[in-house]
């Protein structure tokens, strides 16, 4: 089990000022002699409950933020360098102006060079940060690492360099860092998640029009076990955008007959009457089959989530793993080990994998009594089959993107 470990404020300012200095002067940029204030930013990851790989198909997701995040110091230079340490990667980026259009290596930096990047597109100059990141998401896990520290840095930097824009434009341009600088071509559910995330809560989020509602998640004598596989993640980006694809050839073949604008917008039962339209493409049918009974699952999962019926939101988990695992073709073997062996514990409600699969973490519903001996057994048996060992993560839903207060000078 890995202990949450969140750092403390006075400890990151600590850190931020060992690695930058204790006061930056923005005399030059703004021909005045201010002093640049450090200031603390944090953003959770998220774990997606039911709903995955509809997003990007303007479908409907059902994710709830977890009490696991990455904080941000962050302060501005007006020296026009862009500088990035972590308290959890030796890698340290000091860049000029003319080297943060470009992506950084294969590295976390791309992440907020992405939101920069953003930024700058919407004529907001950004003169100069000096950032200390530190997280406690489990990275490349499916538990949205990337769009925790895309978000934050956004929100950060919207509020350091007073830009202004609106909590849904922020999240809007945090998925665009991701899909036009990383090149990942996500849906907005992580970003959105990450920013909106309430506590004790789980959101139904519908990703055309982007309304949605927080819907507390009483879980009555069950919790939510989130376990890594700990398989590396592999080509993880490109099958993830071979997916996408298959979905716009899917709604290509679609959208003369039944007059949708997207996937989203086509039922079950119309699929079924056009699934002639995919005899030359019978992984877009797949694919749609997918999109449109996942979207099906969330709209009953959500209602019976709200009546208490837990044992039918289970078996929607369910469903929606084999659909993951056989129609979007997203899973793994230890992903599917995995969701066998939780099936089969006593008292086990419902498991799947959660977010973009090829690895990554599975959700279980489970009696919180049972989570010790679930972990001993599940761990246990997990290693015999794959020779890997799981991490295991006790999920309490936390709360979205804020502002932390950071000790004044005085008080230290
Ligand atoms: C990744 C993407 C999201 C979403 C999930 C799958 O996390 O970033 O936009 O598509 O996969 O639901």
């Amino acid at each position: 089990m890995t202990a949450t470990n969140a750092p403390d404020p006075a400890t990151l300012l600590r850190r931020f000022e060992a690695r930058f200095g204790k006061s930056a002067h923005l005399g030059q940029a703004t021909g005045t002699a201010t002093d640049a204030v450090a200031a603390l930013f944090y953003a959770p990851g998220r774990v997606n409950l039911i709903g995955d790989h509809t997003d990007v198909t303007g479908g409907l997701v059902f994710p709830c933020g977890i009490d696991r995040g990455s904080h941000l110091v962050i302060r501005r230079n007006g020296e026009r360098r862009y500088r990035f340490a972590s308290t959890d990667f030796d890698l340290f980026g000091d860049l000029g102006e003319d080297e943060i259009s470009q992506r950084w290596g294969d590295t976390w930096i791309n992440y907020p060079l992405g939101v920069i990047d953003q930024f700058r597109r919407r004529d907001i100059d950004i003169d100069g940060i000096d950032c200390l990141f530190a997280g406690n998401i489990p990275n490349g896990a499916g538990l949205s690492s990337s769009a925790s520290i895309e978000v934050v840095t956004t929100f950060a930097l919207n509020a350091l360099f007073e830009a202004g824009l609106p909590p849904i434009e922020q999240v809007k341009l945090a998925r665009a860092a991701e899909n036009d600088f990383v090149g990942m071509q996500c849906g907005i559910m992580d970003q959105f998640a990450v920013a909106m995330a309430c506590d004790g809560h789980a959101m139904l989020l519908d990703c055309t029009t982007l309304d949605y509602r927080q819907v507390p998640l009483r879980l009555g004598e069950n919790a939510l076990l989130v376990t890594n596989t700990n398989q590396r993640r592999e080509l993880n980006e490109s099958a993830y955008n071979a997916r996408v694809e298959e979905c716009a050839r899917a709604l290509a073949l679609l959208a003369p007959a039944l007059g949708v604008t997207q996937l989203a917008d086509v039922t079950e039962e119309a699929l079924r009457t056009q699934q002639h339209l995919f005899s030359d493409d019978p992984d877009a049918l797949a694919r749609a089959r997918h999109v449109t009974s996942e979207n099906a699952r969330v709209r009953l999962a959500v209602p019976a989530l709200e009546s208490n019926d837990l044992a039918r939101f289970g078996e929607l988990m369910n469903a929606s793993h084999e659909s993951l695992r056989h129609d979007y073709q997203v899973s793994s073997e230890p992903l599917d080990t995995l969701v066998a062996l939780a099936r089969a514990r006593p008292g086990v409600l419902g498991s799947r994998l959660t977010g973009a699969g090829f690895g990554g973490c599975t959700v279980t519903l489970l009696p919180r009594a049972g989570i010790d001996a679930f972990i001993d057994h599940v761990g246990r048996e997990y290693r015999q089959a794959t020779g890997l060992t799981a991490d295991f993560y006790r999920i309490h839903p936390g709360p979205g993107v804020m502002r932390v207060e950071l000790p004044s000078r005085k008080r230290r």
